[in-house]
């Protein structure tokens, strides 16, 4: 992962994370200065929730999470300049004094995060890497859920979808070998008693409207 401070071209995004936006979103030097701090960046208290959403596009998710659920803490990770200061804009026009966003590789999500800091996460849509040799780049790896497990607090969920099929056949023994428990599994979420509950992200509008059906699956840490 490159640092922000090498780029030779710095783009209008690069200038907004460390200008304009530097109180809501953090490059990955400044970042995992605030490893088992981020309750206190929040200036909440160390039992008040605090959510993760990994990937976040363009945010419309991110902005609705941080905006419909002010009692809670949100953070997100994502690895691309222009994403990253759409989603914290966008939540930050909502409105939301209870959101962050940082520039990181979220395979070392230990760089960021300690035991039990986080409360639920959300993964929406992750790139699927379909060749056989880019497996070992998607997200969800053993060593991956058992991280994870570890950085959640009892009583806190995973939710995972995807528009892939490959990636759900590979994700789903995955999470059946973790320290998780499968507490949700759809093939088809649109389908699903889940529907009603479901916020349709970027990426999932354009799947839908391909007829392509979406896979949900939610992992729980139990109490
Ligand atoms: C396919 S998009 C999905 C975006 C959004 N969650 C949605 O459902 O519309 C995947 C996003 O994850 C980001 N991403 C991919 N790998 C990542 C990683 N290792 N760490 C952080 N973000 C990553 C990409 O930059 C991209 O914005």
């Amino acid at each position: 992962m490159a640092l922000t401070r090498n780029l030779r071209r710095p783009t209008e995004y690069v200038t907004m994370l460390n200008g304009e936006y530097s109180d809501w979103a953090f490059n990955e030097e400044r970042a995992p200065r605030l490893k088992s701090k981020w309750r206190e960046e929040f200036a909440v208290s160390s039992e008040h929730p605090l959510d993760l959403e990994i990937g976040t596009g363009n945010g419309y998710f991110f902005a609705h999470l941080a905006n419909t659920n002010p009692e809670r803490a949100l953070v997100g990770i994502e690895l691309k300049f222009k994403p990253l200061i759409q989603s914290i804009r966008r939540a930050v026009r909502g409105g939301a004094k209870n959101a962050r966003i940082i520039r990181y590789d979220a395979v070392r999500l230990d760089d960021l995060f300690a035991t039990g800091e986080l409360n639920n996460v959300y993964i929406h849509h992750p790139d699927p890497w379909l060749k056989k040799r880019q497996w070992k780049h998607r997200l969800i790896q053993t060593e991956f859920l058992v991280e994870l497990y570890r950085l959640m607090r009892p009583g806190s969920f995973v939710d995972f979808k995807t528009d892939s099929r490959d990636y759900f056949e590979w994700a789903v023994p995955l999470f059946k070998a973790s320290p998780f428990m499968l507490a949700r599994e759809t093939w088809d979420l649109h389908k699903s008693e889940w529907q009603s509950e479901n916020f349709v992200t970027h990426f999932e509008t354009i799947f839908l409207n391909k007829g392509q059906p979406i896979h949900y699956a939610r992992l729980t840490k139990a109490e």
